[in-house]
C-alpha cells in the first residue's frame, strides 16, 4: 500500500487556485446553459423568470474567467504525462485553447445581447451594470444573439468531447490526467503513470 501512496503523492496536480478556478467555471456553467435554454419554457410554464439569474451567473464567469486566464498566463500547467501520445496532447492543448476563448466570449455576447434588452442590467440586484450602446432589434442585436446561442452550443460539444476524454483517462487508460485537476486529497485508488513529460 506505501508505494502506492507515494505514487499518487507524486502526481504534478494544477495549483490549487487553478483547480479552484476549473470546477468554479465548470460549476457554474453547467447550472447556466440549461436556465439559457429553457429559461422561456421554464417562464411559461412556470411563471418564473429565471433570466436575471442567467445573466448574473454568467456575468460572474466571464469576470472568473479573466482572472483565471491571468492566472493562467502567469503559471506554468505541470507537464503531461509521458504516456500521453502526442496527437492526444496536441488535442488537449487545442481544446484548452478553445475552452479559455469561449469561457470568455460566451458570456461576453450575452452582455451584448442583453444591452440589446429593455431590462436594466445589473448583478444579483446588487450592482448596476453598464449596457453597451447596442440599439433593439438592430443588426448588432441580431448579430449578438446569433453569436451567443453559436459559440452556447460549441461550448455544450466541446464539454461532451472533454468530459469523455477525461473519464477515457481515467477508466480506461487508469492514467493521472483526471487526478491532475482534482484536489489532493479527492484521489482514487488506482496507481497512475507518474513518469511527464520533459523530465
Ligand atoms: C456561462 C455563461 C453563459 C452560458 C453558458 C449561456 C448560455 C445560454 C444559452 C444556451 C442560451 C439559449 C440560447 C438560444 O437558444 O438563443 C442563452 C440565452 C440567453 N443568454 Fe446566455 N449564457 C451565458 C452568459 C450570459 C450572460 C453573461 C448574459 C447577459 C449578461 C446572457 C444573456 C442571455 C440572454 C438575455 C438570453 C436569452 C434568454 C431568453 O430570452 O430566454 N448570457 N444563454
Ligand atoms: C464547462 C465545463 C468545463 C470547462 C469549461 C473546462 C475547461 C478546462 C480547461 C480550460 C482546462 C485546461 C486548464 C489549463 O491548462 O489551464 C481543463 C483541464 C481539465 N479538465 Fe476541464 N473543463 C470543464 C469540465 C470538466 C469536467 C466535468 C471534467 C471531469 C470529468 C474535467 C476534467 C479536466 C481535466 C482532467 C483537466 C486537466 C487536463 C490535463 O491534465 O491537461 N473538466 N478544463
Amino acid at each position: 500500500m506505501l508505494p502506492l501512496v507515494r505514487e499518487l503523492d507524486e502526481v504534478q496536480r494544477y495549483d490549487g487556485v487553478a483547480i479552484a478556478f476549473h470546477w468554479a467555471i465548470a460549476l457554474l456553467i453547467a447550472v447556466n446553459w440549461p436556465i439559457g435554454h429553457f429559461g422561456e419554457t421554464i417562464e411559461a410554464r412556470l411563471g418564473l423568470n429565471l433570466v436575471p439569474f442567467h445573466k448574473s451567473i454568467g456575468l460572474t464567469v466571464l469576470a472568473l474567467s479573466i482572472l483565471r486566464l491571468v492566472w493562467r498566463l502567469s503559471h506554468r500547467p505541470p507537464p503531461l504525462p509521458l504516456s500521453i501520445s502526442r496527437w492526444r496532447a496536441r488535442a488537449a492543448r487545442f481544446t484548452h485553447a478553445a475552452f479559455y476563448v469561449l469561457i470568455i466570449a460566451l458570456p461576453l455576447t450575452g452582455w451584448l445581447r442583453a444591452s440589446a434588452g429593455r431590462y436594466p442590467l445589473t448583478w444579483f440586484g446588487l450592482l448596476d451594470v453598464p449596457k453597451f450602446p447596442i440599439a433593439r432589434q438592430s443588426a448588432e442585436a441580431a448579430l449578438a444573439i446569433g453569436a451567443h446561442k453559436f459559440l452556447a452550443w460549441t461550448m455544450l460539444t466541446l464539454v461532451v468531447v472533454h468530459v469523455a476524454a477525461a473519464l477515457h483517462h481515467h477508466l480506461k487508460l487508469k492514467d493521472a490526467v483526471l487526478l491532475r485537476m482534482l484536489p489532493k486529497r479527492a484521489r482514487s485508488g488506482q496507481a497512475p503513470h507518474v513518469r511527464q513529460r520533459g523530465n
